[in-house]
């Protein structure tokens, strides 16, 4: 996309910090996903770390995975973990998939988008992943809602003094993260067609109480 600010690389710097001490826990709903993607369909996890869904795919009998990650030390956890996994780093530009046009069934982004602050590199991001897709291919988010605990409302408070802009805020870890209005999320993904939307109380990887969301939309032509 033509005007992209440039991605801040001192966040892949803190992922590389903790990718061996934290572990990620949002739920997959492969119930809803299933009846989409066959087990033998190529299926890209984005900002896969280190590989957790795409391992509960493999042993639910999906084949045809790949994930990409911008953090060296993310990939490298998870080839220890699952080294039968094909876990990629993404070089240069984070946000571009290494992948033909239309030549994949699905992608997943799961607690991704939280993590990429900058609405022009969600935007890239979701075109991205609409030029990748086959028409009718899946697209699975899942990822955080503004929610309204109070200890939640403080950091979007502290956020707001920092960076303008009402959701996005800094982790303890110096992460700079971002929580999603729901129309914010059916806006960028309005090329899509929604099949399914749930939300949840959930926990950030910090243990901190977050408004989840989990969806799934379809690549309309
Ligand atoms: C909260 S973790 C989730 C990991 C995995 N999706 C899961 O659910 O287990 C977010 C991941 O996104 C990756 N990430 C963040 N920004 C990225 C970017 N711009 N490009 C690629 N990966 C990114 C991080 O390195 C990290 O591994």
């Amino acid at each position: 996309m033509a005007g992209t600010p440039p991605l801040d690389t001192s966040q892949k710097d803190l992922w590389d910090e903790i990718a061996f001490e934290k572990d990620f826990h949002d739920t997959f709903y492969l119930a809803h996903f299933a009846p989409l993607v066959k087990s033998g369909e190529s299926i890209i996890d984005f900002g896969c770390g280190y590989g957790r869904v795409l391992q509960y795919l493999f042993e639910a009998g999906y084949s045809n995975l790949r994930g990409y990650d911008f953090s060296p030390e993310m990939i490298k956890r998870g080839k220890v973990l699952y080294p039968h996994l094909k876990l990629k780093l993404l070089e240069n530009d984070a946000l571009s998939i290494p992948v033909d046009d239309t030549s994949v069934d699905a992608v997943i982004l799961s607690t991704v988008l939280c993590c990429i602050p900058d609405i022009t590199h969600q935007k890239k991001l979701i075109s991205e992943i609409g030029r990748v897709l086959r028409p009718g291919g899946a697209l699975y988010i899942s990822d955080f809602l503004i929610s309204t605990d109070k200890k939640v409302l403080n950091k979007y408070e502290g956020g707001y003094e920092k960076f303008s802009e009402y959701g996005v805020y800094q982790t303890s870890d110096g992460m700079i993260v971002r929580h999603h209005e729901s129309s914010y999320i059916r806006a960028l993904t309005e090329n899509f067609l929604e099949l399914w939307w749930y939300e949840e109380a959930s926990e950030t990887m910090n243990g901190n109480p977050v408004h989840a969301f989990h969806s799934l939309f379809q690549k309309i032509s």
